[in-house]
């Protein structure tokens, strides 16, 4: 039986690091209720990782510390033009000068000096998306002691995070809010639902499988665990939490159950799924013009700061999943009860 006890929590269930949605307070509401509490690190400084994880570690839980490990892409001034370009009429619209749009990347990649923060406090589990760090940045994460887990989008990168030295997967549904972890199979065309890709990932692997995306309620942890999973993972029915860090327009799209989400690539440059917005609508939802990951996030930050002033969600990245059923505007606590009944059996 490939058991997940490293991750030392009453429950077999990790609460998805969301960047930008939330911090240690979420992580550590979480871990008191007897589940894996994350920090999503990809949007911290080395300052604010140490503070965040003082935090976790007075709490005395264990919990998981994640970062993205994306290869930095080029700059490009003719490239940054054309989006600035794409964005002008909306800068117009919204009196703001394009000009004076910014460049640059929003999100760091895991590196040595974010490790040095981690060394003085050994993280018990260590998550990573778009694969996983250089093999040296890697055995250094190793030597901590800390668990490694990263998220696979296919069979054919399960079995290379596997083979990798990766020692748990997490299968990760097209439902599933966020950024997709894709790193080798980056057309989403050859991705598949949770209920596809979990029993593909489990028959090909050795190690654990831990299964995302789309699951909201205890109905969805029953399947996912009838299909082999050692684990899920859950963001987006976190997302309305009161320890959650969720901004008001984020929030108020969440409400709606309804609300199409689509996969753009508009907020970042990465492919994410979110709910379906004016932005969204009228240049993509995927476009060619949006500068590669993490470059495209910098243009729209002042339409989105501008609309989110009154109360407009029409430039901001409304991450969801397909599933809105578990979001619940309570703590924590009563999210991670509502799950925990999926994994009494009978
Ligand atoms: C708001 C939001 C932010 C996310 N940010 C991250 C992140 O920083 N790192 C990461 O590994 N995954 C991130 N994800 C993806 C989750 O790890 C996970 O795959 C997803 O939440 C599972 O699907 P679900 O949202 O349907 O539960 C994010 C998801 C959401 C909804």
């Amino acid at each position: 039986m490939n058991s997940l006890t490293f991750l030392a929590t009453r429950l077999p269930l990790i609460q998805a690091p969301m960047a930008g949605a939330q911090d240690a307070g979420l992580a550590i509401a979480v871990g008191r209720a007897g589940a894996l509490g994350s920090l999503p690190a990809a949007m911290l400084d080395a300052t604010s990782l140490e503070r965040e994880l003082r935090t976790l570690q007075a709490s005395g839980l264990p919990y998981n510390v994640n970062f993205f490990v994306h290869t930095p892409p080029l700059p490009d001034a003719a490239r940054e033009a054309r989006w600035h370009a794409a964005l002008a009429p909306y800068y117009a619209e919204l009196g703001l000068d394009v000009a004076a749009a910014a460049a640059g990347a929003s999100r760091q990649p895991f590196s040595h000096a974010l490790a040095e923060v981690l060394e003085a406090f050994r993280p018990p589990v260590v998550s990573f998306h778009f694969g996983l760090p250089a093999p040296d940045l890697l055995a250094r994460v190793k030597r901590m002691g800390s668990r490694v887990l990263s998220s696979a989008t296919t069979v054919r990168e399960a079995l290379w995070l596997q083979a990798q030295g990766a020692d748990a997967v997490i299968a990760q549904g097209l439902e599933a809010g966020g950024h997709r972890g894709h790193f080798l199979d980056k057309d989403p065309a050859l991705q598949a639902g949770t209920a596809t890709l979990l029993p593909q990932v489990v028959a090909a692997l050795d190690i654990p499988v831990i299964a995302a995306g789309g699951i909201g309620d205890a109905e969805g942890v029953r399947a996912a665990m009838a299909q082999g999973a050692s684990a899920v993972q859950v963001g987006t029915a976190f997302l309305l939490c009161d320890e959650a860090r969720t901004g008001a327009v984020h929030r108020a799209a969440l409400r709606d159950p309804q609300a199409p989400t689509a996969l753009t690539n508009l907020f970042t440059g990465g492919l994410a799924r979110g709910i379906v917005n004016r932005v969204m609508r009228e240049q993509g939802p995927v476009s060619e013009t949006a500068p590669p990951f993490p470059l495209a996030t910098a243009a729209l930050g002042p339409l989105r700061a501008k609309a989110e002033a009154t109360g407009s969600a029409d430039f901001s990245p409304l991450w969801s999943g397909t599933n809105r059923g578990g979001c619940r505007a309570a703590p924590a606590a009563d999210v991670v009860q509502a799950l925990s009944r999926g994994f009494v059996s009978g």
